[in-house]
């Protein structure tokens, strides 16, 4: 006997459980407009629920979207709809970084007027997360005049309290990371000429050695201040691998004081230093503060600020790990709640770059697999604390077996007119399905296959909130599975419809119940496949919501309110089967958990 009652979930805010209906804007209700999440709901979502804030890093517009830009943003997107449907009131920004030396270069590279070049990119971006699903609410570019006086009032606070003062920085800099590196960080490399260079050690970039009169940040003055923070907020960020490696730089390396900006000369495109205008701001000092940009600073920016999460690439980790908190523990802002770190992906085993040829552009992998394709292979194979290899086969695989075949059949299966040809949600029957087992016409297996479903809404919301989205889709999977395996055990195809109408009607509904599960659960990562599923079953948007995680209520007695209603009109296909490509490779390995830690 299984209590399924223990495992109702609250959300923060009750009035929110409508939330959900806004999340029906799912895959293909975002066409050429800024994609929204809130509906008619915005109002009341202010008014009463739990604020969340989440962020992508914004994008460097020197070259076009990839499938690594877009893995940030499917992460903090898929994380934003989740919190949706828990209630909070959620906000979700991304947007671009168009200031400094690498940008300057590449627009003159490509002899265009910098801000006509940065907006072409900019919207390359917005175009590609459009096509994508990704539902931000805010995006902001680094060139508006909102985020120049954010910057320009950030500054002066800084200087006001004492952390700015003007000295010369002699030292190494790398242009493509737009980062100061101690001599430690630098070691020999060769360049595409095969001649000797200096090279960044971490992202073997070329640095060229400066020296420079410009404005000093106390950087070291914060060590200890950030050590205390992040020993006092273990979780801080996430994986824990990252926490530790950020606490070991602080306890090992040099924290230097930070050049915060350029001589004009060198550096005319950016954000000039108020009151010095021939010294130019730090395009990473402007580009952090666009996250209290986008929040109304330095106005009304308080109760969005305090509920800050940002999710990064590894290769960001002592930008928003180390500068950015120091940064505002000097302007004496609250630090952020939670950085989601992520890693890299690699294409057929290489680092993704342009000399090589083998940058993945999103809009293709789109084209061959859809957003939801895309969407579920990046967060169903992307695990946070180690790199992950692309490629198209692998995708391919993924996606035949867990969305195709096995969601995709699931869904076909129980909803068959042949089956179910009055095309309503079954009735459950107590005496075939009892609490006590051995007592109707169920087996242990199902049983147990119950109870894994009945679990996991919590195994999925602790994953997700620890950035293992990877975890709760393999989970999700194994129950999807299981239910495939309870459907072939009782084959209700070969059920007398007489005699056995009950228990057919029983298997129908307890599978119809877990793909109501699966739809709700998957809204975050594949919104379009979940919205099919959901509409196919006839669940009203704001019965969509995380409360409704209410798994086989007519198993503990109580009421089903969608036994009897009407199924939704049949949709199509769930998710077509994809074609491998002609080229043979080794069977792909899919990701599980004993992936975690390796890197
Ligand atoms: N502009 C800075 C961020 C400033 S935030 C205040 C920047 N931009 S970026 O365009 O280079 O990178 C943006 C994000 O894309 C980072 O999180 C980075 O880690 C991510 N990725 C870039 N290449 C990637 C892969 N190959 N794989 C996964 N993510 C990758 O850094």
């Amino acid at each position: 006997m299984f209590p399924l009652s223990r495992l109702v979930m609250r959300s923060p805010c009750r009035v929110l459980t409508r939330v959900g209906a806004a999340l029906r804007l799912s895959g293909h209700a975002l066409h050429g407009r800024p994609p929204r999440v809130y509906g008619i709901h915005d109002r009341q979502a202010s008014q009463c629920s739990k604020p969340y804030y989440i962020t992508t890093p914004i994008f460097y517009v020197n070259a076009s979207p990839h499938i690594g830009h877009v893995y940030s943003a499917v992460t903090a997107d898929c994380l934003h709809r989740y919190k949706l449907l828990k209630g909070y009131n959620s906000r979700f920004a991304t947007g671009t970084d168009e200031h400094g030396l690498k940008i300057q270069q590449a627009a003159s590279n490509a002899g265009k007027e910098p801000l006509s070049f940065c907006t072409e990119i900019s919207e390359s971006f917005k175009h590609v997360f459009q096509r994508c699903s990704i539902s931000y609410t805010d995006y902001i570019r680094t060139t508006e005049q909102r985020h120049t006086r954010a910057v320009e009032d950030f500054w002066m606070v800084l200087q006001s309290k004492g952390f700015l003062y003007k000295g010369t920085y002699e030292g190494w800099y790398s242009t493509p990371d737009e980062s100061f590196l101690t001599p430690a960080q630098v070691t020999d490399g060769t360049d595409s000429e095969g001649r000797r260079i200096k090279v960044s050690s971490e992202s073997g970039h070329k640095v060229e050695w400066m020296k420079e009169d410009n404005y000093m940040f106390r950087l070291s003055d914060f060590r200890t201040e950030v050590l205390r923070w992040l020993r006092s907020n273990p979780k801080v960020i996430r994986p824990v691998k990252f926490h530790d490696l950020v606490l070991q730089w602080l306890e090992d390396d040099d924290i230097p004081d930070l050049s915060v900006s350029r001589q004009k000369s060198r550096l005319q495109w950016g954000i000039p230093v108020p009151g010095d205008p021939e010294q130019t701001i730090y395009v990473w000092l402007d580009a952090l503060v666009n996250y209290l940009t986008v929040v109304g600073y330095p106005q009304n920016h308080a109760q969005w600020w305090t509920a800050v999460h940002h999710v990064v690439g590894k290769d960001i980790l002592k930008f928003h790990a180390i500068y950015w908190p120091a940064f505002l523990m000097a302007a004496g802002l609250p630090l952020p709640r939670m950085i989601y770190v992520h890693s890299h992906w690699t294409v057929e085993g290489k680092k993704m770059s342009k000399s090589l040829g083998n940058v993945i552009n999103p809009l293709d992998a789109i084209e061959k697999f859809s957003a939801d394709g895309l969407r579920y292979f990046l967060l169903r194979q992307g695990v946070p604390d180690s790199d992950c290899d692309y490629y198209d086969d692998k995708v391919v695989k993924v996606c035949n077996s867990e969305l195709a075949d096995a969601l995709g059949g699931l869904l076909n299966r129980c909803t068959a007119p042949s089956l179910n040809p009055a095309q309503l949600y079954p009735r459950f029957s107590n005496t075939c399905f009892p609490k006590e087992e051995n007592c109707g016409k169920a087996v242990s297996d199902d049983y147990r296959m119950m109870e894994a479903v009945s679990a996991l809404p919590v195994v999925v919301e602790r994953h997700f909130e620890n950035l293992n989205i990877y975890k709760a889709l393999e989970a999700i999977s194994a129950c999807v599975r299981l239910t495939n395996r309870f459907v072939q055990r009782h084959a209700p195809w070969k059920l007398d419809r007489k005699e056995d109408q009950q228990w057919l009607d029983t298997i129908l509904h307890v599978s119809l119940e877990c793909l109501r599960m699966y739809g709700i659960l998957l809204q975050p990562v594949v919104p379009g496949l979940a919205h099919k599923i959901l509409s196919r079953l006839g669940v009203a948007p704001e019965e969509r919501s995380w409360d409704s995680l209410n798994f086989l209520r007519r198993y503990e007695g109580g009421d089903c309110v969608l036994e009897g209603r009407a199924l939704g009109p049949d949709l199509g296909v769930l998710f077509s089967r994809l074609e491998r490509s002609p080229v043979k490779r080794k069977t792909p390995k899919m990701a599980t958990t004993q992936d975690e830690g390796k890197s």
